[in-house]
């Protein structure tokens, strides 16, 4: 079968695209360096041909109020190109609890994709995963400053790349679910708690201090972000993937 990877040099993207050529499958990357732009849809329809399913694991630039935009210009192109090219799957990667938190603007544009994706009429599915641990670095970086990883007590449930990546090669060559999946790590954590098991396991200098205020987490102060009821718990605790694959 032939996949079409929106987003396929990315982290999840490289994954799956490797998990599919490994089935027997052909996977190919439909990224701006293989001359696709899911924004503008140059290159879409050509790279969809022949494909029988269209993946979207692409990443706006940023986590503001662009991601919307980003994601209004994405669903359109990918649903008008993949509805030339004769696509007869469409599987979005979302995230776990994003339209519980409108005044998160990134994660109120993934419920956004989602939304357009089901209302469009073709069939699909959806997976929602929570934070990568992967992703938790990055917050980390965000935050810091001389030397100081401020970050707040957010609860999260973080979930590792590989696992996520293990789901989701699972929902691409199913039938379309016309559902969301939920998919979160084995255990929750407050996220400056995360950041203090990084740097027990990997001392850099820095030092963690609880801030509710701190970037972009502190908007969610609740559990929204953490597993629901119906949620698939994915093995790799965060601290095995601290140890085993560090660094991301
Ligand atoms: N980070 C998390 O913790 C988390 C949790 C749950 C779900 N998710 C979702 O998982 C998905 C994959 O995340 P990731 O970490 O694998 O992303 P990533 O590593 O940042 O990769 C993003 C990919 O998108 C491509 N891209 C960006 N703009 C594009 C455009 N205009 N047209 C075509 N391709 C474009 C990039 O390639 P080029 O730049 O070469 O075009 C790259 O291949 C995202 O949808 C994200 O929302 C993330």
């Amino acid at each position: 079968m032939k996949v079409g990877v929106i987003g396929g040099t990315g982290r999840i993207g490289s994954r799956l695209i490797a998990h599919l050529q490994a089935a027997g499958h052909q996977g190919t990357a439909l990224v701006r360096s293989t001359g696709v732009d899911v924004v503008s849809g140059e290159g879409l329809r050509e790279g969809l041909d022949g494909c029988a399913v269209c993946v979207d694991v692409s990443t706006p630039p940023a986590f503001d109020e662009s991601a919307r935009r980003f994601q209004e210009e994405a669903m359109s192109s990918m649903v008008e190109a993949g509805r030339a090219a004769g696509v007869e799957h469409y599987v979005v990667l979302s995230i776990v609890g994003c339209d519980e938190v409108p005044q998160v603007p990134y994660y109120a544009a993934k419920a956004y994709q989602e939304q357009a994706l089901a209302d469009s009429g073709v069939p699909w599915s959806v997976l929602r995963a929570t934070q990568f641990h992967e992703f938790i670095p990055d917050v980390m970086d965000w935050t810091t400053e001389r030397g100081v990883v401020r970050l707040p007590s957010t609860p999260l449930q973080p979930v590792a790349a590989a696992d996520v990546v293990n789901r989701l090669v699972e929902i691409v060559l199913g039938p379309p679910t016309r559902a969301r999946a939920n998919l979160a790590g084995p255990e929750s954590l407050a996220l400056d708690d995360l950041a203090r098991h990084v740097l027990a396991l990997h001392p850099d200098g820095r030092a963690v201090v609880t801030d509710e205020n701190a970037g972009l987490f502190a908007a969610v102060p609740g559990r929204e972000l953490t597993a629901p009821r119906d949620a698939m718990l994915a093995p790799t605790t965060f601290d095995q993937w601290l140890r085993d694959s560090w660094p991301a």
